[in-house]
């Protein structure tokens, strides 16, 4: 089939990619002329696991390709879709100018039948305006083209968004046009093959299933911090709470993890729109309000549990910090935990040691050159004169360092551990002291 995908961040470039690895023939159009020229010649503007070798190889076979020119592309594909972004408006909710703007531009250029996909995250609603603003430009220019317009969202994770996107959980088609539901059940029939993912539903549904989603998960997470904070104050261990809840069927393991605070480019923007969409509704979404603040507090808590251990004078200490990505496995550091605890270091005086597996020269662009930020190439490399260890992200190369090794380098003998990964008494029992999130046992250390 013949697929048009604007937009060539984390959703579009690796839907485009795993549609064309599949045997559709894909279009991926961006207004980025650096980084479309860049994958023209295999560059790939984002580290994602495995999706390298498959835009080589099918950029190579023919079948994707990265091109800047609109019209061009819009006269390629059958299926259309919009994977552009949607970042927070000033009052929180979301910018859809980018999204319409591909809308407008499909309606100047649409010359023959096409479906319509919208994949970004967008308000309730959104597919009625695409709809309109795709008709108006074709009323503009007096032509009378037949098109669909289709909700698509996406569920893929940073880090394992190829697979996500392979082999997905489901696929939610939101639509009232048994065209246009027909002509992706046929697209995403190669994902589908093993048991029917797809979810037929009607548009804003489907809109709102994503947000509803995302606003799920980041409940999770805020509940299980404010579990922690508990857990801290009353000399519980988080950890132990955590197996002793997720072992009800009810509850799950899943994505019950206490840390720094959630990040990333999706839940904390989306957490805002959709309680923005609430509120535009004349309701109050009190958990969502919560959760956010919650959040807001806990990417704090790193700097609150170091500041606590030097009685509040950092000033002058070297931190050594693993970890800048909001998550493992992708370099994306939009709103991620370490951004706060950075600023709050260098706010205090402090220095930071870093290092990062993937998101250094990302970590480069965003902060430039400062005397109180040195990269490192390697874990052990950040501790060198360093006072203390902060863990933010859990990449499973920060798995089991040598702490005997590690007591010997870190000036303090001391180790914040933000994602709980270490065992508090192997850390101890290398003469370091150990802070973990909601984990009571390390009162005595107060
Ligand atoms: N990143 C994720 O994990 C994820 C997961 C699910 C859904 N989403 C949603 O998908 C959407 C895209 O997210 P992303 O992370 O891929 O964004 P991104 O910022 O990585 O990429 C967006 C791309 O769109 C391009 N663009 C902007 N205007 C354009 C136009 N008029 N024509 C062509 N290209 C244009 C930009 O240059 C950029 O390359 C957002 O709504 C996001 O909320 C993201």
């Amino acid at each position: 089939m013949r697929v048009t995908v604007f937009g060539t961040g984390y959703v579009g470039l690796v839907t485009g990619t795993c549609l064309a690895e599949v045997g559709n023939h894909v279009v991926c159009v961006d207004i980025d002329q650096a980084k479309v020229e860049g994958l023209n010649r295999g560059v790939i503007p984002i580290y994602e696991p495995g999706l390298e070798p498959m835009v080589r190889a099918n950029h190579g076979a023919g079948r994707l390709r990265f091109t800047t020119d609109a019209a061009a592309a819009i006269a390629h594909g059958d299926t259309i879709f919009i994977a552009v972004g949607t970042p927070p408006d000033e009052d929180g909710s979301a910018d859809l100018q980018y999204v319409l703007a591909v809308a407008r531009s499909i309606g100047e250029h649409l010359s023959r039948p096409a479906v319509v996909v919208n994949k970004s995250t967008v308000p309730v609603g959104t597919a009625d305006k695409v709809r309109a603003t795709i008709a108006a430009a074709l009323a503009a220019r007096g032509a009378d083209v037949a098109f669909e317009v289709a909700s698509n969202p996406e569920f893929l994770k940073e880090g394992a968004a190829v697979n996500d996107c392979m082999r997905p959980d489901r696929i939610i088609v939101g639509s009232r046009s048994p065209r246009a539901v027909e002509q992706l059940r046929r697209l995403y029939a190669p994902f589908n093959r093993s048991h029917d993912r797809v979810v037929v539903m009607d548009e804003r549904s489907a809109e709102l299933t994503k947000y509803a989603a995302n606003a799920m998960l980041a409940t999770k997470i805020s509940f299980m911090n404010e579990m922690a904070n508990i857990a801290e104050r009353v000399g519980a261990d988080i950890e132990m709470v955590r197996h002793g809840i997720g072992s009800d069927p009810r509850i799950g393991h899943h994505f019950i993890y206490p840390g720094p605070g959630y990040g990333g480019s999706c839940f904390p923007k989306d957490v805002q729109a959709l309680e923005r969409i609430a509120r535009q509704h004349d309701y109050p979404a009190r958990i969502l309000a919560a959760v956010e603040a919650v959040n807001d507090a806990q990417k704090g808590k790193l700097f609150e549990l170091i500041s606590r251990h030097f009685g509040g004078d950092v000033a002058g200490k070297t931190i050594a910090v693993w970890g800048l990505a909001f998550k493992p496995n992708t370099d994306d550091m939009r709103e991620a935990p370490s951004r706060t605890l950075l600023a709050q270091l260098w706010a205090a005086g402090a220095r930071v040691r870093a290092h990062d597996p993937e998101a250094m020269d990302e970590a480069a662009r965003i902060f430039g050159e400062r005397d109180d930020l040195v990269f490192c190439d390697s874990p052990d490399a950040a501790l060198e004169g360093a006072d203390a260890l902060v863990l933010v992200t859990e990449w499973k190369a920060f798995n089991s360092p040598d702490f005997q090794a590690m007591a010997g380098r870190l000036r303090a003998r001391v180790v914040f551990d933000g994602r709980n990964l270490f065992s508090p008494d192997a850390v101890e029992e290398a003469g370091l002291a150990y802070y973990g999130i909601g984990r009571g046992r390390t009162l005595r250390h107060d």
